[in-house]
């Protein structure tokens, strides 16, 4: 198999020694050549390589590896961009959840006010950043983007690059899967084939085949109503994603057509979020605290003994497990079938065709082909074209540097109650967000 060459791109993030260590334990699958890492905060991306890098030597010791905050350095002869970063960081997502909060809505880093549009219109020339070089310095390189608002930065990507050898792809899903799997005594996630459909953080399960051609679904959709919801990997384990998993059911009892992806609950049961969210302590100030903690701690016990230090490697997250795989499968046309979000194009036949919808996928080396599916009934569609809105106008806001649209985007938001609220939230992510929105008029 030919090596491949691999950039990972937002390089400080919590999330990137999860993927080292998926990519280095999947050397046989997705063979490397190079790894660069890449990031625009160098101390938090020397960081990330001092814990990781006993790991690295250990596993690929003559592996090439890039170190750097220089563009062309980074994106020259590469394969595959990973893409994850967080323009604002954690700073900006904690303003993103709080602001809506002031007002009684949802605060969420990729839901609502804060998430599609906020966070939305201040990722998407961040991302674009990141697709320019990676196409300027390897023209034939393949980007695999997990930087949020998913559904927002892949409308962004296919207005401005035809979403041209880039894919949007989101671990939500696939976390669910491995809870299913989990809960049918099944070894891994990719035992299960999933029939599913929606927007990013917007969809829903329609059947969940095993490897027999059997669908799972009526057995898990009683597993849940009676046990409750396995709870899957490390990362979805934390603490404050239990309450997720307690609402999960709730969601299935009140809609057991099918099986929910976890974020519908903040469309949902909005007003019953935002009133059980604390204004003063969000999700942010948890990773914060938590997750971005972990890591930095582990940087100091580096920092105590380096020559003695040894790198930590933890149970699996599907974080890193599914975007190698992904990457694999485009490289070596492994044709396996992924929950990726792709341009609709008569997948869901009655949504718009320029949707960007989250559904199943074979991954090829030409890209994903997209399985087209029956047309969906009045209560999904509903809901799927008043969330495509809001996204769609959050995109036009940002193009077209419009005031009103980015009204229209959250005036239209499921989360939402009026247009009074709608526009003092967005006169407050305006001037939170400052030079990371363009000026709106
Ligand atoms: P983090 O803040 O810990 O890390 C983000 C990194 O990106 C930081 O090191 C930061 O310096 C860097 N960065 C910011 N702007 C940059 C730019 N313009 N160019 C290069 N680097 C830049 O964040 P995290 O919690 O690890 O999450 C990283 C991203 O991954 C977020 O967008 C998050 O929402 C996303 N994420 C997506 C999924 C998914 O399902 N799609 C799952 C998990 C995380
Ligand atoms: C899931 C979603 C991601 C989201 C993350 C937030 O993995 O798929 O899109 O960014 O959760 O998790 P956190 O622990 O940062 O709140
Ligand atoms: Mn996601």
């Amino acid at each position: 198999m030919e090596k491949k060459a691999v950039v990972i791109a937002g390089a400080g993030s919590t999330h990137t020694p999860g993927i080292i260590q998926s990519l280095l334990q999947k050397k046989q699958e997705l063979p490397l050549r190079k790894l660069a890492l890449y990031d625009i905060d160098e101390q938090r991306m020397n960081l990330v390589y001092d814990i990781m890098r006993q790991f690295i030597e250990q596993e690929a010791p003559d592996l090439d590896v890039v170190v750097t905050t220089d563009p062309e350095t980074a994106f020259t002869d590469v394969d595959f961009v990973f893409a994850q970063i967080r323009q604002g960081g954690l700073a900006m997502r904690s303003s993103d959840e709080k602001i809506p909060l002031k007002y009684g809505c949802v605060g969420q880093e990729t839901c609502g006010a804060g998430g599609s549009i906020s966070y939305g219109i201040r990722s998407i020339p961040g991302v674009f950043g990141i697709v320019e070089a990676a196409k300027k310095y390897s023209p034939n390189c393949w980007i695999l983007n997990y930087s949020n608002p998913a559904a927002v930065v892949a409308e962004a990507t296919r207005r401005e690059f035809g979403n041209e050898r880039i894919l949007n792809i989101c671990d939500m899903p696939t976390a669910i899967l491995l809870s299913y799997s989990k809960m049918l005594n099944l070894p891994s996630w990719r035992d299960l084939d999933p029939c599913y459909f929606g927007l990013n953080h917007f969809g829903w399960f329609t059947e969940v085949y095993d490897k027999q051609g059997v669908d799972r679904l009526p057995e898990l959709r009683e597993m849940i109503l009676n046990q409750g919801m396995a709870v899957s990997d490390r990362h979805h384990k934390d603490p404050d994603w239990m309450h997720t998993w307690a609402q999960y059911v709730e969601i299935v009892k009140d809609y057991p057509e099918y099986l929910p992806n976890s974020y519908l609950q903040y469309y949902l049961y909005s007003q019953d979020m935002a009133a059980g969210m604390d204004p003063e302590h969000t999700r942010a100030d948890s990773v914060i605290n938590g997750r971005e903690k972990e890591m930095f701690a582990e940087h100091q016990a580096y920092l105590a003994d380096p020559a003695n230090y040894k790198s930590p490697i933890q149970s699996f997250t599907v974080f890193g497990d599914f975007i190698v795989d992904a990457a694999a499968s485009i490289a070596y046309n492994k044709a396996e079938r992924y929950l990726v979000i792709v341009e609709n194009n008569g997948a869901i036949p009655n949504l718009p065709d320029d949707a960007m919808v989250e559904v199943p996928a074979y991954v090829r080396s030409w890209g994903p082909e997209p399985v087209r599916r029956a047309p969906i009934s009045t209560f999904y569609k509903g809901l799927i074209e008043e969330q495509l809105a809001s996204e769609k106008l959050a995109v036009d806001a940002y193009f077209e540097h419009s005031y009103q649209k980015a009204l229209e985007a959250i005036a239209v938001n499921k989360t939402i109650p009026s247009t009074t609220v709608a526009r003092k939230i967005l006169d407050d992510l305006i001037a939170a967000n400052g030079d990371y929105w363009p000026e709106l008029h």
